[in-house]
């Protein structure tokens, strides 16, 4: 599978996909890297349309699509809540949607709702406005350009010290029971060799039993831990996540002695030198912020590539990729 249309869960990308996504992500940064190469990108799509219909808060997904859009010379529409549409007025969801499919190319969307855009890109299948749907987020369930954006990172700083992802041991820190960036991620990382992921989270934040039994099935190593300094000398990335308490049904999580799962400088001082320390932002404590400034911490380069990788993936279901890989490729 190298075609794409819809983007709604991390699990429909194969090896193939990744390959091509980094490679086409790595030779548009090159291009946009004069005036004469912004100016050829933004040429590639101005004849599209995009609706980024986000009904849940979000700085980063929101403004790296935005932005991939402008970078791709595609028009945006925007709406970041449903009290400002007809859905006030009691129109369903899936109608506001296929609404949208009326006026633009490719809706993007987030949603507190699991499952949401995939019921879209179904309802839309069977529509003569046919438009892909990309998901940027659907409540605890899934993150899928996230994991491309965090697997490209990974695989971009393993690089710089001459390895790949094959081998590696990744801890996946926190609220890992509601976090949709770990499952996704989790779910991505099952095309390289030999990848060991340990889940490190209080009692109550376990892996649920869905991911557990996808890792099993696809052959996955895996740990799972409550004592997260035990695993820090251990692995050679850290995946910190904060609290998911927006998904809360009484408060619970007050009950819960998070601080464990801390990232501080005494932890700079047993990681590996060449570890890499990422999270999907954004941090509330989960890392202290003088741990900003180590070469190892990798979150604020995780931002940019997100808007990087987004722009490949919108190329490439469009079929705009061979646009920039053709006249500027190796
Ligand atoms: N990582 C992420 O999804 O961030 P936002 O919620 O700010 O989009």
């Amino acid at each position: 599978m190298s075609e794409i249309y819809h983007v709604l869960r991390s699990s429909q990308f194969d090896r193939k996909f990744l390959d091509e996504l980094y490679d086409i992500t790595n030779t548009l940064r090159k291009i946009s890297q004069s005036k004469k190469g912004t100016d050829y990108l933004r040429s590639l799509m101005s004849d599209r349309r995009a609706m980024l219909y986000f009904t849940q808060p979000s700085t980063r997904t929101f403004l790296s699509f935005l932005n991939a859009c402008q970078i791709l010379g595609i028009q945006c529409s925007e709406i970041r809540d449903s009290s400002t549409s007809s859905e006030i007025k009691g129109e369903t969801q899936e109608d506001a949607l296929r609404t949208f499919s009326s006026y633009v190319d490719m809706i993007i969307m987030r949603s507190p709702v699991a499952g949401l855009a995939d019921r879209v890109a179904e309802l839309l299948d069977d529509t003569p406005r046919r438009v892909p749907v990309i998901n940027g987020g659907s409540g605890k369930d899934e993150h899928p350009t996230q994991a491309l954006l965090d697997v490209y990172t990974l695989r971009r700083s393993f690089g710089k010290t001459g390895g790949d992802l094959d081998g590696k041991k990744i801890a996946m820190v926190g609220d890992i029971k509601r976090g949709r960036t770990v499952r996704s991620l989790s779910r991505l990382l099952r095309h390289f060799k030999d990848v060991h992921i340990y889940f490190v989270s209080p009692e109550s934040l376990k892996i649920e039993d869905d991911l557990k039994k996808y890792l099993i099935e696809n052959g996955m190593n895996f740990t799972e831990t409550t004592n997260f300094e035990e695993v820090i000398p251990e692995v050679d990335a850290i995946y910190m996540t904060r609290i998911q308490d927006e998904h809360d049904e009484s408060g619970e999580s007050k009950a819960i002695d998070y601080s464990k799962y801390y990232f501080t400088c005494d932890h700079l001082k047993i990681l590996k030198k060449d570890a890499l320390i990422m999270h999907p932002l954004p941090r509330r404590k989960e890392i202290d912020f003088h741990v900003d400034a180590d070469p190892r911490a990798k979150y604020w380069r995780q931002e940019r590539n997100g808007m990087w990788t987004r722009v490949a993936l919108i190329a490439k279901i469009f079929g705009a990729d061979k646009d920039i890989t053709e006249p500027y490729g190796a």
